[in-house]
């Protein structure tokens, strides 16, 4: 079987953790592709030490990778969403399949993206976009696919999870924390993002759009972030038994689906209330399973590259079979008439 061929755009964090998880794994990851998996482009604007350059081919013009004929599947790694809509939208128009971890992309553009992507019938698959290296977007599409979600809630931005423990923990300011944060590659190029709950709406949307099979609908969400939130806060809601989290909720209600992030007073006996540092945890309420929960680390380069590649691997089966028998990964499913259009 012919390998399957990957072009990655970006090499910061996230990229260079894929490259070198792709190195150290690559037997398992082919013999779960059943054909190799090669890395035959990589549009970088600079090197990266933290990935070995010797045997990657790299452009300083991303766009070569989203027109290299060579080139099965983009994997979108550069953030933002002004150069990384037009980058898709390339891909797509190439026929390209697009795996990307671009929360912000598919929030403020999935559905005009979705779209191109059913007219080439080629896949965007996103599961590194929500909650790093837990594979919640899999959950939602697959695992709880026959449950009607009431609600699901959780913590969804591992940079803001950290800030708050290490206030708690170890006292240290909310910039000291942001500051390490940022050293350990858990926070957005520009954190405010981060610390004003924009990056937990943009996942709230995204997880939103699966449960509810809604549009994704960023504008709709109430957002409140952590920057308000000092140690004297965390202290006295200590004392008083409860710990400050920041949370992410959708609720079905009788009106429509009820969207917002903001810290939120959880008691300390709460499983959710014991989540801290970078790691995250999302509940997922069905009709039919009840409540479910999982857990694992929500930024980072490695967890991440791990959610990137499943979504690799995805890609990759797909390519074993004629496109009339795929099954389309993007999973916003047909926008259902909800009250959030008003
Ligand atoms: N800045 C994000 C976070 C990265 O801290 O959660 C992972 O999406």
């Amino acid at each position: 079987m012919p390998a399957v061929r990957i072009g990655i755009c970006g090499l910061g964090t996230v990229g260079s953790g894929t490259v070198n998880v792709m190195a150290r794994n690559c037997e398992e990851i082919a013999a779960r592709c059943g054909r190799p998996v090669d890395i035959v482009q990589v549009g970088a604007r600079r090197d990266n030490p933290d990935c070995d350059m010797t045997a990657l081919h790299v452009t300083r013009e991303i766009f070569d990778v989203a027109n290299n004929p060579d080139v099965d599947v983009l994997v979108e790694l550069i953030g933002g969403t002004t150069v990384a809509r037009e980058l898709v939208l390339t891909a797509i128009a190439n026929g390209k399949h697009v795996v990307t971890a671009n929360k912000a992309l598919i929030a403020e553009h999935g559905n005009e993206l979705f779209a191109a992507a059913a007219d080439k019938g080629v896949t965007i698959a996103y599961e590194a976009a929500v909650a790093g290296g837990i594979p919640i977007i899999k959950s939602l599409r697959e695992g709880l696919v026959g449950n009607r979600i009431q609600w699901l809630a959780g913590i969804i931005n591992g940079t803001g999870n950290y800030i708050l423990t290490e206030m708690r923990e170890k006292g240290r300011s909310f910039d000291e924390a942001l500051a390490q944060a940022q050293a350990l590659g858990y926070a957005e190029a520009d954190p405010t993002f981060d610390v004003e709950g924009i990056d937990a709406a943009h996942k709230l949307v995204i997880m939103a759009s699966l449960a509810f099979g809604m549009p994704l609908a960023f504008d709709k969400v109430f957002t409140e972030g952590i920057s308000g939130v000092a140690r004297e806060d965390i202290q006295y809601a200590d004392e008083l038994g409860y710990r400050i989290k920041h949370l992410g909720i959708a609720r079905r209600t009788n009106d429509g689906v009820e969207l917002r992030v903001h810290p939120t007073l959880i008691p300390q006996r709460r499983l959710i209330a014991n989540v801290n540092g970078v790691m995250n945890a999302v509940l997922v309420n069905g009709d039919a399973v009840g409540p479910t929960l999982y857990y694992g680390a929500g930024a980072g380069a490695e967890a991440t590259a791990s959610a990137v590649i499943a979504d690799i691997v995805d890609v990759a089966r797909t390519l074993n079979v004629r496109p009339d028998q795929r099954v389309p990964l993007a999973g916003v499913t047909q926008a259902s008439q909800s009250n959030l259009d008003d």
